[in-house]
């Protein structure tokens, strides 16, 4: 039979719940910080399991020679403690409840060179202690935030009948086709340079050169062609060597695929996907939220709420081109029918042209992956990108290719070996159907909701070209 489990230890979150009338509570935490009057103590602490820290009162007076006034001598900034007191309505301004303190206890002290002293710190130097960044109001947000959006990402698709699938890390075959993967090797490289002999793959730990997936989109179409609608959720990695405040080497997508479904309800799905993420974070973090509203990204909870109250802006590639090409500001890359869209092009036209997340579609075949789908113009494919205001790309996806003659055509036209591909072939040549998916990016999305500049910052360990401590 099962029983019900109930946790031992109460947090500062379900204290900060409860009606204040006295009752005895016990509690435990990290001191933010520890100030004194002539007659009362005062220390803020926070467990990280809400916004809010709770404010603990010594009455020194009372507590006078007692066990109480030594141990506070121990108690700074950092220090872990646990306190037992009573939960009495607050008497100061700020907080609703406070706990007047009967008995404390250090359970793990902090020297006076503790790194997060009460002052602001810069976000560069909190990514040089990312291990205590945590406790820090900004990345304890972005952590609780994180994870409420991993949950309402796996409500979201299973309220849609959508089902989770674990794709490989590991992989053989380069899902985008760039070619900007990381090798996984177990043969011993120093040694083999020094030999001057050329490499024997076959003598690899796969038999053959493996790498970190970029994606698991193919893998993922495997299973959206036998159960109709899949996604994951996993981290993927790219090599590319761009240090920007939007990439990442190693970075957490959600790639939803679905058969049956072309292109227009493949928009449909992203729009409705994104709406929930935000809505579930306004009912659930809102504390949260109003942080980032107020020191970091003014007015984000009005753009998250219109958001969800409006449809995104939807314009074809073309249009897109003529909407920059009009346009009287100076781009560093000028745009041209057929150009990559850069970031600022991509900001322009969410944030000057559709003011809000804006969908483009049908690009030209030549800066998309080869397994889009091809438009009857022969010249552009079925690709999406949702584009929103600070960003640019959030989402990537496309209707694919299902025939087998076509798709064979567009990988020897982008350089890769059918051969190579020959399962993801199999699935054209085998009950094929019209399928779609995308890929929205985790980090890009919180950065998105909580107005964090740098990508750097909202994972909790960032992996960058020569970044990878911790
Ligand atoms: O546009 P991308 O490359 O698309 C794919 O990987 C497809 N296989 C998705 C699919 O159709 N199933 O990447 C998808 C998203 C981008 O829109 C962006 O948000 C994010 O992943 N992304 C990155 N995020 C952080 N760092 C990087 N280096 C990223 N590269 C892409
Ligand atoms: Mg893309």
């Amino acid at each position: 039979m099962y029983t019900p489990f109930t946790m031992k230890t109460q947090l500062i979150k379900e204290i900060l719940a409860m009606p204040a009338e006295g009752q005895n509570i016990e509690i435990q935490g990290w001191v933010r910080t520890k100030r004194e009057t002539r007659n009362i103590a005062f220390i803020e602490l926070n467990d990280g399991s809400c916004f809010r820290s709770i404010q603990l009162t010594i009455d020194l007076a009372k507590a006078e020679n007692s066990a109480l006034l030594t141990t506070l001598k121990k108690i700074n900034t950092g220090a872990a403690i646990q306190a037992t007191g009573q939960l009495v309505a607050s008497v100061g301004s700020g907080q609703s409840s406070e706990v007047n303190v009967s008995k404390i206890q250090v359970l793990g002290t902090a020297p006076e060179n503790y790194p997060l002293q009460k002052k602001r710190h810069s976000f560069e130097f909190l990514r040089e202690i990312a291990h205590l960044r945590p406790r820090t109001n900004t990345f304890a947000a972005v952590a609780r935030v994180r994870s409420h959006l991993s949950y309402a990402i796996h409500e979201f698709f299973h309220q849609h009948d959508f089902l989770y699938v674990h794709t490989p890390i590991i992989t053989t075959s380069d899902a985008e086709g760039a070619g900007s993967m990381f090798q996984v090797t177990t043969l011993d490289v120093e040694n083999l340079a020094k030999s001057g002999k050329e490499v024997d793959w076959a003598k690899d730990f796969f038999n053959k050169k493996a790498y970190l997936t970029v994606s698991g989109q193919l893998e993922g179409e495997a299973y959206a062609t036998a159960l109709s609608r899949i996604y994951t959720f996993g981290p993927t990695f790219r090599a590319e060597n761009s240090n920007t405040s939007r990439h990442l080497s190693e970075f957490w997508m959600i790639e939803p695929e679905f058969s049956f479904a072309r292109l227009e309800e493949n928009m449909d799905l992203a729009e409705a996907f994104l709406k929930h993420l935000f809505s579930s974070l306004l009912d659930n973090c809102l504390e949260d939220l109003e942080f980032f509203d107020k020191h970091i990204q003014t007015g984000i909870i009005d753009t998250l709420r219109n958001i969800c109250n409006s449809s995104f802006v939807r314009m074809s590639y073309t249009q897109a081109i003529a909407e920059l090409e009009k346009s009287n500001v100076t781009f560093e890359f000028k745009p041209f029918w057929g150009c990559d869209l850069q970031s600022e092009h991509e900001k322009y036209l969410s944030e000057q042209v559709a003011k809000g997340p804006v969908i483009v579609y049908d690009y030209p075949k030549e800066i998309k992956a080869f397994y889009m789908k091809l438009n009857e113009d022969g010249k552009t494919v079925r690709a999406m990108d949702v584009l929103v205001p600070r960003l640019g790309e959030i989402i990537g996806g496309s209707e694919r290719e299902e025939n087998f003659d076509v798709l064979t055509e567009r990988m020897k036209e982008s350089g890769l070996d059918p051969e190579a591909y020959w399962w993801y072939l199999d699935l054209r040549k085998y009950g094929s159907v019209p399928h779609s998916g995308f890929g929205l990016g985790f980090e890009r999305l919180i950065q998105y909701v909580t107005g964090m500049t740098n990508i750097r910052d909202v994972i909790p360990f960032p992996r960058a070209p020569g970044l990878a401590d911790f």
